[in-house]
């Protein structure tokens, strides 16, 4: 297994956001964690990448506990992160916010950079452009090329589609599929069940804090109770 979160436990203060939160991401797949607003997502995103400590329960990645590695050397040793709100450098340009992502790195960049230039041509045309002045599509776009300068092994996702219209939301999905296909494994954090269910290979549904179901992606978009809860007004097929 690449990455194993074990029973996890986080708290704010004295409010606890994650209970005995597990899941499993094995090399090569795309696992979704899908769940509402407030249920935990972004929280346990920034446990697994180090942003947020653990009260209880552990963490191991590449076959070690990382549980009390601190941040910067999870992205050092292949976790990369595209955070909640994309965090785009908005003063610095394209290629600029590029190259923060491979700053903790040394050796050749140039191919890794056309390889982002390759699969987003837009970002290629726009190197130049601040961040700042970029619309949320294409700072998503800087947010995923940023983390993937990272090289890593697994690419952590948090809500990319947030915010941006369905044609724009689809062309960023089939990049993530396109990532995954070139060998990148991803856990993608949605609220947009329906089309996170799509790309994915197995997903895990978080409701408050504590994951409630998890199986294989397919069969969740199959689930009535899925669909009642998570799917309503995505489900457009
Ligand atoms: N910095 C914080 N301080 C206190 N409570 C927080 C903080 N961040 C998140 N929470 C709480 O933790 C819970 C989970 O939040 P979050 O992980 O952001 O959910 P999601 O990403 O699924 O919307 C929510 O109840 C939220 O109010
Ligand atoms: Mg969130």
């Amino acid at each position: 297994m690449l990455l194993e979160v074990k029973d996890i436990n986080v708290h704010y203060g004295k409010i606890q956001a994650l209970h005995g939160v597990s899941l499993e991401v094995d090399q090569g797949e795309i696992v979704t964690l899908i769940g509402a607003n407030g249920a935990g997502k972004t929280t346990t995103l920034r446990t697994i990448s180090g942003i947020r400590s653990l009260s209880s329960g552990s963490i191991s990645f590449d076959g070690r506990d990382i549980s009390k590695v601190p941040g910067h050397k999870r992205v050092i040793a292949g976790i990369g992160q595209a955070p909640e709100g994309r965090g785009v450098f908005p003063g610095m340009t394209v290629h600029e916010n590029l190259l923060m992502g491979a700053y903790a790195r040394k050796g050749e960049l140039d191919k890794d950079l056309a390889e982002v230039y390759e699969l987003f041509p837009r970002l290629a045309e726009r190197r130049t452009q601040l961040g700042g002045t970029m619309s949320g599509g294409e700072q998503q776009m800087v947010a995923i090329g940023r983390a993937l300068m990272t090289k890593p092994k697994v690419l952590l996702l948090d809500e990319p589609s947030m915010g941006l219209a369905p044609m724009l939301v689809a062309q960023i999905f089939e990049i993530v599929k396109e990532i995954n296909r070139r060998g990148t494994t991803v856990l993608l954090i949605e609220q947009n069940a329906s089309q996170a269910l799509q790309i994915a290979h197995r997903a895990y549904i978080l409701e408050t804090g504590r994951i409630v179901k998890s199986a294989p992606a397919s069969e969740l978009l199959n689930d009535p109770a899925v669909q009642a809860a998570y799917l309503g007004a995505g489900l457009e097929h």
